[in-house]
């Protein structure tokens, strides 16, 4: 039976991953955070002293990646990196790397295998477009910058970093100026997709808002 598929794209900090790990909890589906598998990679580059025009060593290593979801946590290669992977150095970097054509391709694929064989919510910025053109679902989230900056620091101390909000509005301008203007699956709008703006709502209203768009019933 064909599984279904609830993908949900937009720029970072509009909620996009904490919408689609408790969508993924309520509707009890495989949550897949695909931006995850972008900075883990990154992570490794940066560990190694990889360096970008490595290209060769870049792929065998993305190619060789096992990568496993658990909940909020994210396993590489059977190392816990969650908390790594979410460092402002690589949160800094990681656009340049998610700008190589050759390791998307591979990192699709493995996206995909997720699938295969699991409903899935998976989060990104080309899931509705490229990733799976074909899903069931589609939402679109946007965001107003100051609040998408906000949500981002409010991240960042969750995860042990204090950055000031200043800092964080030029980093998310200049990632969002790489992902939607880079050559592959740039950062688009599926015609398809729902947009959602998600400037002033709280993370229940945006789960609760695609929960019962996805089920066509309200939340509990
Ligand atoms: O969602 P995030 O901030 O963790 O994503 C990290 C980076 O990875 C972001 O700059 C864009 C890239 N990315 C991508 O190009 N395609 C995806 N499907 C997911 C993320």
């Amino acid at each position: 039976m064909d599984k279904t598929i609830v993908a949900i794209d937009g720029p970072s900090g509009t909620g996009k991953s904490t919408t689609a790990r408790i969508l993924a909890e309520k509707l009890k589906y495989l949550y897949i955070d695909s931006g995850a598998m972008y900075r883990a990679i990154t992570f490794e580059l940066i560990k190694n002293n990889i360096k970008p025009a490595d290209l060769k060593t870049i792929l065998e290593l993305t190619k060789s990646a096992n990568m496993q979801f658990d909940g909020e946590e994210f396993i590489l290669n059977g190392k816990n990196i969650t908390k790594e992977i979410r460092s402002l150095e690589v949160t800094n970097k990681v656009s340049n790397v998610s700008a190589i054509k050759e390791l998307r391709k591979i990192l699709v694929d493995k996206q995909r295998a997720f699938a295969k064989d699991n409903d899935v919510v998976m989060d990104g910025r080309d899931i509705g477009t490229v990733v799976f053109p074909e899903a069931k679902f589609k939402f679109y989230l946007v965001c107003d910058l100051k609040v998408r900056a906000a949500r981002r620091r409010q991240d960042f101390i969750d995860h042990g970093f204090k950055i000031p909000l200043e800092k964080i509005m030029v980093e998310l301008k200049k990632r969002d100026q790489i992902d939607t203007t880079r050559k592959e699956s740039p950062l688009r709008k599926a015609k398809d997709a729902v947009e959602i703006n998600t400037t002033n709502m709280i993370i229940e209203e945006q789960v609760n808002c695609l929960f019962r768009k996805v089920s066509g019933l309200d939340l509990p």
